[in-house]
């Protein structure tokens, strides 16, 4: 199976979206089983690593978000992946337009499709350390219910 987050810098929110994913991928043993990746609607952070107040917020939670750079999505991922989980519904505006009329994966904003108490994960970027937090408490229950939702697709 394979999953891609996507946000609009692939800086702050997506990639911190793979960084928790992966690490709970890992605790749970299924690393191998699936592909996680990160990618923005926009190409202003093409080659650059995360935001230093993401990547220092993740590591404190024990999230390496170190090796991850910033790329943009493109519609060949719509052949890559099975699964493409928007941040806002503005990447997901984006994403539908990008989206191939023959695409196979399927596209879904990533809090409602679990239902949480938040549709959005916000954008922390011109905000101070605290939505930084918040993105990373959002992003940690999601996880959790997409990681129920692969065991039960493999
Ligand atoms: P992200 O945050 O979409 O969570 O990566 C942003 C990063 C950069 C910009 C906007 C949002 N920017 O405008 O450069």
């Amino acid at each position: 199976m394979r999953v891609l987050f996507v946000c609009l810098g692939n800086i702050c929110r997506s990639p911190s979206a793979e960084g928790v994913f992966r690490q709970q991928l890992l605790q749970a043993g299924l690393d191998g089983l699936v592909d996680v990746d990160s990618a923005g609607t926009g190409p202003w952070h093409v080659g650059k690593p995360a935001d230093s107040r993401a990547t220092a917020a993740a590591l404190q939670r024990g999230y390496d978000l170190s090796a991850l750079r910033g790329r943009q999505v493109s519609r060949a991922d719509f052949d890559r992946f099975d699964l493409i989980l928007a941040m806002d519904h503005s990447n997901f505006a984006d994403l539908k337009a990008l989206q191939p009329a023959n695409s196979r994966a399927e596209l879904d904003l990533y809090l409602r499709r679990y239902q949480l108490d938040e549709d959005e994960v916000p954008d922390p970027y011109y905000g101070g350390a605290d939505g930084f937090e918040h993105v990373l408490d959002l992003l940690e229950n999601a996880g959790a219910q997409l990681l129920n939702e692969v065991r039960g697709r493999l």
